[in-house]
């Protein structure tokens, strides 16, 4: 077994968050010790740059890490030397917040799954902008965005401005984040009217600050769990108010795990996503540019997403499982 291989699977003996923030606190040491390179072994080419008419940032592959796992921007150089094409930083909302009781993360080695129900743990936007001012890395970096718990969502939108005018400069790509299980009524704003009325805010937004700075495009994460109907209308929404791009899918609540409620992420989830996918990728066509997330444990889970329709394929819970070798696996498996 590989040596990080190995390591990874050692720390799936402590207690899940734990375990996360060892193992990323571990990751950024040997970095910066300079001995990443030597455990990783080989290195591994990027696949070919990316040819994306709606999003001309430079993409040395199309694999990243999804939002969640750098909450707050504090690993983006570490997680980079691993060879992804970019990073989805966040959710961050305008203010830190610690998020829900813990325990509030659950690993199912059976399953292969995460049952997740953090609720945007975050040290605040600002903190994150700091740490985007500080990466050596130039992969993309996208930002998720979120409100805080206690915003309601008739101000949501103000939540949202407020990240977004902090993060546009640093950033690649933003997030959109209403699909979040675990914020009380979030999932509401992909309710038509909410949506629309936040689209057209957003999109006057990206239209004023790109006057400014160099244009951002901004993608909507979605829920897996939204009936075929909605998904339409969502759909419908985005194209015409020119938003850029959708990312497909958040974690579903729809599970009988043990643990109870929370969003579910990893194998169980990978049909439902790649269902998704393939319908929206039928409705919105390449008007708008997609990112898949949700069940990538291996290379052909990954190769599935791009026959799906995906332009850029993101992992999580494949990533807790394997370690770098599902990186490598797949940096491998799309290789020209
Ligand atoms: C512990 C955990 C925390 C997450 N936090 C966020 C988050 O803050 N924002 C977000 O948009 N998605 C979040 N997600 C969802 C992931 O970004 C991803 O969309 C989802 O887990 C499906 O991908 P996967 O099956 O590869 O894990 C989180 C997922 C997990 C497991």
């Amino acid at each position: 077994m590989h040596l990080i291989t190995f390591i990874t699977k050692i720390f799936h003996f402590l207690p899940e968050e734990i375990a996360h923030r060892f193992a990323l606190s571990g990751l950024r040491i040997v970095y910066e010790s300079g001995l990443l390179k030597i455990l990783l072994g080989k290195k591994v080419k990027g696949t070919e740059t990316l040819d994306n008419s709606f999003d001309k940032k430079v993409y040395k592959n199309k694999l990243g890490i999804a939002a969640g796992l750098d909450k707050d921007g504090e690993y983006i150089d570490c997680l980079s030397a691993l060879g992804i094409g970019f990073i989805e930083v966040g959710t961050v909302t305008p203010l830190q917040q610690s998020g829900n009781p813990k325990p509030r993360l659950f690993r199912n080695k059976t399953d292969k799954s995460l049952l997740n129900r953090l609720g945007f743990n975050n040290k605040g936007v600002e903190a994150l902008v700091e740490n985007l001012k500080k990466r050596k890395s130039t992969i993309p970096i996208g930002v998720s965005i979120g409100k805080n718990f206690d915003t309601p969502n008739e101000e949501a939108f103000k939540d949202y401005l407020f990240c977004m005018e902090k993060v546009y400069e640093y950033s690649s790509y933003i997030a959109i984040n209403i699909s979040s299980p675990n914020t009380k009524g979030l999932r509401e704003l992909s309710n038509d009217k909410f949506l629309r009325d936040l689209l057209v805010i957003i999109k006057d937004k990206q239209n004023k600050l790109s006057e400014s700075f160099e244009y951002v495009p901004i993608y909507i994460k979605i829920s897996p769990d939204e009936e075929l109907e909605d998904l339409e209308k969502i759909c419908k929404s985005i194209t015409y108010y020119e938003i850029d791009g959708i990312i497909v899918s958040n974690t579903t609540v729809i599970h009988n795990d043990k643990n109870g409620y929370g969003g579910l992420s990893g194998s169980p989830l990978k049909n439902k996503a790649d269902e998704k996918l393939s319908f929206i990728k039928k409705i919105v066509g390449d008007k708008i540019s997609i990112i898949a997330s949700g069940g990538v444990m291996s290379a052909s889970d990954y190769l599935e997403k791009i026959d799906c329709g995906a332009d850029l394929v993101q992992i999580y819970t494949g990533f807790i499982f394997e370690g770098p070798k599902l990186i490598n696996d797949i940096l491998v498996a799309d290789s020209p």
